[in-house]
């Protein structure tokens, strides 16, 4: 499956783009790097070198959004995700890569449109940006993947809000407007998708790529943060990661199909809104939302991936 990615790495990111380098059937087309868990800069060259460490400097790595569509300003998250972005790795100031300009994203849709998707696991800024600049084609999209929300469940930036959705609710909001289908992997379920000290060893014995050195060292930095805040958890939730796992194993995951709103008001700003009571039924909006999943097919399939 070709896949346009939209991303602000960060670890659990990162973790998505080693682990959709080396996934047999998920062929990256682009990324599009935002400010999020790190600084637009810094994504771009997280994502840059990450692509060339798999020998892929040739992936076009595509400027995205600095601030939300507000333009409001913005805090970064490097007690989570380290000073930049991938825990305790400091990568190179500068790094070869393909670097491309914003509209590029257009010429990767046109060239791939009905053989592609979007993931985005970031702020939906720039994703939402390329909906406004040409909502025509972008509703051509066949389906948009999404990390964000928490429905019915304790959000992790605010009592209620998940933070990407809360890091640009107008711009989620664009998105879940507009787009053809959205798949949304939120909260109820990436809190779960946990990857354990002895899975991140595991993959460092197994391993055979050159991303073995690095797993266990940016997962322990992003644990670390996780058993901070709730002590007696035992790994990291790789949220990023879901929205591929779900794209090639969609019957591993149970969804409901229900329109989907973000509040922008101040006081519930990034809360995720969804008619879930048992009274209510799938609503034809092409919206998904994931509740539920097979942890153990999950997380074989991830050691499977990356352990290559
Ligand atoms: C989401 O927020 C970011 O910090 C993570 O990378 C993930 O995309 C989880 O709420
Ligand atoms: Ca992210």
């Amino acid at each position: 499956m070709k896949v346009l990615l939209f991303c602000d790495p960060g670890i659990d990111d990162s973790l998505a783009i080693i682990y959709a380098l080396q996934h047999p059937q998920i062929e990256l087309l682009g990324i599009v790097t935002s400010y999020g868990n790190v600084s637009k800069k810094q994504a771009t060259l997280n994502a840059a070198y990450l692509a060339g460490l798999a020998g892929r400097s040739d992936i076009p790595i595509i400027s995205g959004a600095e601030f939300p569509l507000s333009g409001e300003n913005i805090i970064y998250y490097p007690e989570i995700h380290g000073p930049d972005g991938l825990g305790p790795i400091r990568p190179p100031s500068t790094i070869q890569g393909n670097y491309q300009g914003f509209m590029y994203l257009y010429k990767v849709i046109e060239d791939h449109l009905n053989e592609m998707v979007i993931i985005d696991v970031g702020r939906s800024t720039s994703l939402a940006a390329a909906f406004n600049l040409n909502r025509n084609l972008m509703e051509k999209v066949s389906r948009v993947y999404l990390m964000g929300g928490a429905f019915l469940t304790p959000g992790n930036v605010t009592p209620l809000a998940e933070a990407n959705f809360h890091g640009d609710p107008i711009a989620a909001n664009v998105v879940l407007k507009y787009a053809k289908e959205v798949i949304i992997s939120p909260l109820n379920i990436t809190n779960q998708a946990i990857v354990t000290r002895e899975v991140a060893s595991y993959i460092y014995s197994a391993a055979h790529s050159v991303f073995k050195e690095l797993i266990p060292p940016i997962t322990e930095y992003y644990a670390a943060y996780y058993r901070k805040m709730n002590p007696g958890m035992r790994g990291a939730p790789v949220h990023d990661v879901m929205p591929f796992y779900h794209l090639l194993n969609p019957s591993f995951v149970i969804t409901k199909e229900r329109k989907v709103t973000v509040l922008t008001c101040e006081d519930g700003r990034g809360t995720s809104v969804a008619d879930l009571r048992n009274s209510s039924k799938n609503d034809g909006s092409r919206r998904h939302i994931g509740l539920q999943f097979d942890y153990r097919h999950f997380i074989s399939d991830f050691i499977k991936t990356m352990t290559v």
